[in-house]
C-alpha cells in the first residue's frame, strides 16, 4: 500500500534537473520530511553494472538491447527501492523514470512508443509517479552545459537530442494532470522557485504541512 509520494525529474541531459532534485531534498528535509533521493539508471548494485555498460559501453549495442537494459534496471529499482520507501510513506525524489525511455528509446531512437509504454507498465508493476517535473531547456544551451566530455547517451548527436526534447514535449501534453513543464533556460534561483512551488502545491494536497 503506497504511503508516501513519488516525484519524477526529468529532461534532457544538462537541463539541470539533478541541480534541482537536490536543492529540493535539503529545502524538504529541513521542513522534517523524509526524502529518499535516487536515479536510473543505477541506483541499486545491480543497476550501477548496467549503468555502466549503458553509458560507457564502446562497442555497438543494439537499440533493443540499449531498451531492454534501461526496463531491467527500473524494474529492479521499483522493487528494491521505490515501492518499499513509498510503503514507509517517504517522498521519494527519482532523477529520471519512465518518461526518459519514452523520450530517448522511443522518439529519440524510434522504438515503438506503444510498445515502450507496455514494457513500462511491466516494469514498474502499476506504480505512476504522483508528480514530473519536465525542465525543458534548448537542445544548444543543453549542449553547451554538458560540455566535450559526453558519454554515451551524451554523444548521440544534435539530431537525436532534438527527437528527444519534442518527445518530451509531446509527453507532456499528453500527460498534463501528472507532468509540469518547467522553463530551465531560466536562472537556477528561478528554475528552483519554480520546482518549489509546485512540489509544495502537490504536498500541501496529499500529505498536509
Ligand atoms: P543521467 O543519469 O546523467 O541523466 O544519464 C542517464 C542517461 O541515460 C541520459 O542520457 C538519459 C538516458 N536514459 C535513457 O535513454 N533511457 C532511460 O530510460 C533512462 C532512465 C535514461
Amino acid at each position: 500500500m503506497k504511503k508516501g509520494l513519488f516525484i519524477t525529474f526529468e529532461g534532457a541531459d544538462g537541463s539541470g534537473k539533478t541541480t534541482q532534485l537536490n536543492k529540493i531534498k535539503t529545502f524538504l528535509d529541513e521542513k522534517g520530511y523524509e526524502t529518499v533521493v535516487t536515479r536510473e539508471p543505477g541506483a541499486l548494485d545491480f543497476g550501477k553494472k548496467i549503468r555502466e555498460i549503458l553509458l560507457h559501453y564502446d562497442k555497438n549495442l543494439s537499440d533493443k538491447a540499449e531498451m531492454f537494459l534501461f526496463l531491467a534496471d527500473r524494474a529492479q529499482h521499483i522493487e528494491g527501492l521505490i515501492k518499499p520507501s513509498l510503503e514507509q510513506g517517504k517522498i521519494v525524489l527519482c532523477d529520471r523514470h519512465t518518461d526518459s525511455t519514452i523520450a530517448y528509446q522511443g522518439y529519440g531512437r524510434g522504438q515503438d512508443i506503444n510498445l515502450l509504454t507496455l514494457l513500462n507498465d511491466i516494469a514498474v508493476n502499476n506504480l505512476k509517479p504522483d508528480l514530473t517535473l519536465l525542465y525543458d531547456v534548448s537542445v544548444e544551451t543543453a549542449q553547451k552545459r554538458v560540455g566535450d566530455e559526453k558519454d554515451r547517451m551524451e554523444a548521440s548527436g544534435i539530431e537525436f537530442h532534438k527527437k528527444v526534447r519534442n518527445g518530451y514535449i509531446q509527453l507532456q501534453k499528453d500527460n498534463s494532470e501528472r507532468i509540469k513543464l518547467i522553463d530551465a533556460n531560466n536562472d537556477i534561483e528561478t528554475v528552483y522557485e519554480n520546482t518549489k512551488n509546485i512540489i509544495m502545491d502537490l504536498i500541501n494536497k496529499r500529505l498536509g504541512v
